[in-house]
């Protein structure tokens, strides 16, 4: 009896499914914007948590250059053990290691119209800032899609990601909701995206940008030493017109004040630096010297797990394997249903 409560507890749990492509090491934007939640969730104990690396979604617009996917794979896992996701408490597997996934794919392509995937305001966004024109891979343009896929395989209720993925939530939920209703039967369970508080959603990046990107190369990594760290926040955008030491400074648009709001728990101290910044008297080396501080005390636990991890890359690679063992399994039970409800599964 005591067991069957359990059960029956245990299967209630909510489903979390999120990922990041593998295009290179993860920066602290992705910190702020996501990691942080996900251990946040994975911590409270109240989910069954999926975190998958999208290789195959990176080769969507890296077909020809393979190794860097390969390589930046194990550098994400090693991110994502470093802030502290457990793969005792979630299951961290890899996209192209789950064939269910590509076989949702094709179902769900015939569910979405081409001027629907054109109207997809990332994957526009996306194009441009790619110089792709006419040039799109075929395989990136439909990547929402198979991002839908790698949703709804896991039956996930909660999608944690930055601002910038609402989007493919949304055509998940859209996918979802067609899937059932043409098919006529409840399968498939429409995802809700869980986004970065306000004001945390986008790390800008060291030089003012408003996005942290390793193409800016404007990043601070995960992995930066501390000698590296502080360059780069030696190095930050500030107060182009604070020339001088006693001229007042400005606040807004300038980084060092920008990241302080965001890393720094003692907002007191902060108010007290702003105004001194204002006022006058303040110099930029001061302040990028605590702020240096402050981010330095939160990477060099993260730096230190990441190091332990790194000696040991095969061990790395078997909590992966394990990961997409397990998750296969899910995958597969949902694509069984999925073809049971099409009429695809001619000899069972
Ligand atoms: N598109 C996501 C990104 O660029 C990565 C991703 C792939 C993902 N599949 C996913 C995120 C499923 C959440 C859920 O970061």
């Amino acid at each position: 009896m005591g067991l069957f409560i359990l059960k029956g507890a245990i299967n209630m749990k909510k489903i979390i499914l999120t990922g990041d492509r593998p295009t290179g090491k993860l920066h602290i934007g992705h910190y702020i914007g996501s990691l942080q939640n996900r251990v946040r969730l994975q911590n409270t104990g109240d989910y069954d948590t999926f975190i998958m690396i999208a290789d195959q979604q990176a080769l969507t617009d890296n077909a020809r250059d393979p190794q860097k996917i390969r390589n930046s794979l194990i550098e994400v896992a090693l991110d994502y053990l470093a802030v502290g996701i457990d793969p005792a408490k979630s299951t961290i597997f890899i996209q192209s290691q789950i064939p269910a996934l590509a076989e949702l794919t094709t179902y769900y392509l015939n569910l979405v119209t081409v001027s629907r995937l054109e109207r997809n305001p990332t994957v526009k966004a996306e194009i441009q800032q790619k110089n792709f024109e006419r040039s799109i891979p075929a395989g990136f343009f439909v990547y929402p899609v198979s991002q839908a896929a790698d949703i709804t395989a896991f039956k996930a209720n909660l999608v944690p990601v930055g601002d910038d993925q609402e989007p493919m939530i949304e055509q998940a939920r859209e996918i979802a909701r067609s899937f059932n209703t043409i098919y006529g039967q409840k399968i498939l369970v429409e995802p809700e995206g869980v986004f970065p508080e306000k004001g945390a959603g986008r790390l800008p990046g060291l030089d003012g940008n408003a996005k942290m990107s390793k193409s800016l190369n404007n990043c601070i990594y995960l992995s930066d030493d501390a000698e590296t760290l502080k360059k780069k926040v030696m190095s930050m955008y500030t107060d182009p017109s604070h020339v001088h030491v006693e001229d007042p400074g400005k606040i807004e648009g300038n980084m060092v004040f920008t990241y302080l709001d965001i890393f720094d728990e003692d907002k007191q101290k902060v108010a007290q630096l702003k105004e001194a910044y204002q006022a006058g008297g303040l110099g930029d080396v001061k302040i990028k010297r605590y702020l240096n501080e402050v981010l330095e005390a939160k990477l060099a636990p993260i730096r230190k797990r990441r190091e332990e991890f790194a000696k040991d890359i095969s061990s790395v690679y078997d909590i992966l394997k394990d990961g997409s063992e397990r998750a296969n399994a899910v995958a597969e039970q949902t694509l069984s249903e999925v073809r049971a409800a099409i009429g695809v599964n001619y000899f069972s």
